[in-house]
């Protein structure tokens, strides 16, 4: 028998039977969000005991190391099973060969080994992309206005390596250039790092809604008028983006993520149903600001529209959910 059918007729079938109590629509209930699913982004940023806001992410502080260690030990209470960790690089040391980024002693390195000297038993996610750390804005090496495909995929294999060695568990490419998970998986293999995880961001699309992310790591004012449609995907496209997440596993991805998140829940179904691999979707920093910033003129609720927002992303199929409310949602989880 199929979902829908075969249904009896009104009056002897009431579908509203089933929900008329809590209890029942417990019972009935066909997707779950736990705190299983959660991976909680944090922004790290240099110095010492300092947060500081980010205006377009209420809510969202750059953290210090210090501090991002004690992020970690309240994911770790909150059984979060996964941070991510993302630097704002000092302006001084942002270059157009992005030389900071394969510093095994940059901002993200540091902070990882800080946060897996406590042995937490808490996973790190490491995005590896070179725009925190370039001063154009881009996501790799750019040569006569082009962001260049190989040379960038060099680099992005020594920024995993030095990343591993620092103890990241989760290997992140968020770059979309071609062909670097497979790059990724050989370097990671030949220095030793065979156990660490690839968790692509295979279906990336070239979005509006990465707006505050970009004010978080100081990017914005980099790339200026510039775009990332050369590399990130047209919001355009489905296929491309089943075909972007088999190339991805064909190389070595463990796990395949999807971004944005809310606009794009018809590409996080048909990723999960056609390859049924673990899957992933970021609910981006635009959708955390525009809920917040309807909540705020107090035209929606915002614990009910966040709730509401990651079970939509638990019945499109995500397997996880990388999301700025991590902590809150995990929080109102555990109260039940
Ligand atoms: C870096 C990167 C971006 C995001 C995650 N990794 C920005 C971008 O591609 O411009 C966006 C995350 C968000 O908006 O919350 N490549």
């Amino acid at each position: 028998m199929t979902a829908t059918g075969p249904l009896g007729d009104y009056p002897h079938y009431r579908p509203r039977r089933n929900r008329q109590t809590e209890w029942s629509r417990r019972l009935v209930r066909e997707n779950h969000l736990t705190v299983d699913d959660l991976i909680w982004p944090i922004f790290v940023q240099p110095g010492k005991t300092t947060r500081t806001p980010i205006p377009s992410l209420p809510g969202v502080d750059r953290v210090t190391i210090d501090l991002a260690v004690e992020e970690a030990q309240r994911a770790k209470e909150l059984g979060i099973p996964v941070i991510a960790l993302f630097p704002a690089t000092p302006h001084e040391l942002k270059t157009p060969q992005c030389q900071e980024a394969i510093n095994p002693d940059n901002l993200v390195c540091q902070s990882v080994r800080a946060i897996k000297e406590l042995k937490l038993n808490l996973g790190i996610l490491c995005d590896v992309a070179l725009d925190p750390y370039s001063s154009h804005g881009q996501d790799g090496l750019v040569k006569n206005g082009y962001v260049v495909n190989d040379e960038t995929v060099e680099m992005l294999c020594q920024q995993s390596i030095v990343q591993a060695m620092a103890g990241c568990d989760i290997i992140a490419p968020s770059d979309m250039m071609d062909g670097r998970i497979g790059a990724i998986r050989k370097a990671l293999d030949h220095d030793g790092y065979q156990h660490v995880q690839i968790m692509s961001y295979a279906a990336k699309y070239a979005s509006a809604f990465y707006g505050p992310f970009r004010d978080a790591v100081g990017s914005s004012g980099n790339l200026g008028s510039g775009d990332k449609k050369t590399y990130q995907m047209d919001p355009a496209n489905t296929d491309e983006a089943l075909r972007e997440v088999a190339l991805d596993i064909k190389e070595g991805a463990d796990m395949v993520m999807v971004k944005p998140g809310m606009p794009y829940l018809d590409i996080v179904q048909r990723v999960k149903e056609t390859f049924g691999q673990p899957t992933y979707v970021y609910q981006v920093s635009g959708e955390y600001a525009m809920l917040h910033a309807a909540a705020g003129n107090g035209w929606l609720d915002l614990d009910k529209t966040m709730l509401e927002s990651l079970m939509a992303f638990k019945r499109a199929g995500a397997d996880g959910i990388l999301t700025y409310f991590a902590p809150k949602a995990a929080e109102m989880l555990k109260k039940g």
